[in-house]
């Protein structure tokens, strides 16, 4: 299954009761597999996730910590902006030239990389003074 058809499945499953607003994610790792996540929201709005964490958890539940390529998709009249959080998550295992697809459901596709997503990250190395 593509990624962009990854995307598209798991975004049906999405518990979003509050916003009605489904999102789908979906990596693809080096070795190939790919994993998926959508956004599940909570009476408590800030304990909702978003999608793009759901597929992250689940590649690391998988056992596999890079991404290769990312692919989010939701029902908005244009591509689906990862949140702030989201992005910093996807730079936590991503380098900055992955890229990354954000779509509509109705066929528009912007294609970024997570360093434009994010750009200055911080990161691992800026805790490193030896
Ligand atoms: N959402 C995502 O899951 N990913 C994004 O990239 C944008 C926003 C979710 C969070 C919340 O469940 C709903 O969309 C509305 O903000």
């Amino acid at each position: 299954m593509s990624l962009s058809d990854a995307a598209r499945a798991v975004r049906e499953n999405a518990y979003v009761p509050y916003s009605k607003f489904k999102v789908g994610a979906a990596i693809r790792t080096p070795s190939g597999a790919t994993h998926a996540g959508c956004n599940v929201e909570n009476a408590a709005y800030p304990e909702g996730t978003c999608a793009e964490a759901g597929a992250i958890a689940a590649m690391v539940a998988a056992g596999e910590t890079e991404i290769a390529e990312v692919y989010v998709i939701a029902d908005c009249p244009a591509p689906v902006p990862p949140c702030g959080g989201c992005r910093q998550k996807l730079a936590e295992f991503a380098k900055g030239d992955v890229r990354v697809t954000l779509a509509t459901l109705d066929g528009q596709e912007f294609v970024t990389t997570v360093s434009d997503l994010l750009p200055g990250a911080f990161t691992p190395d800026h805790m490193d003074r030896t």
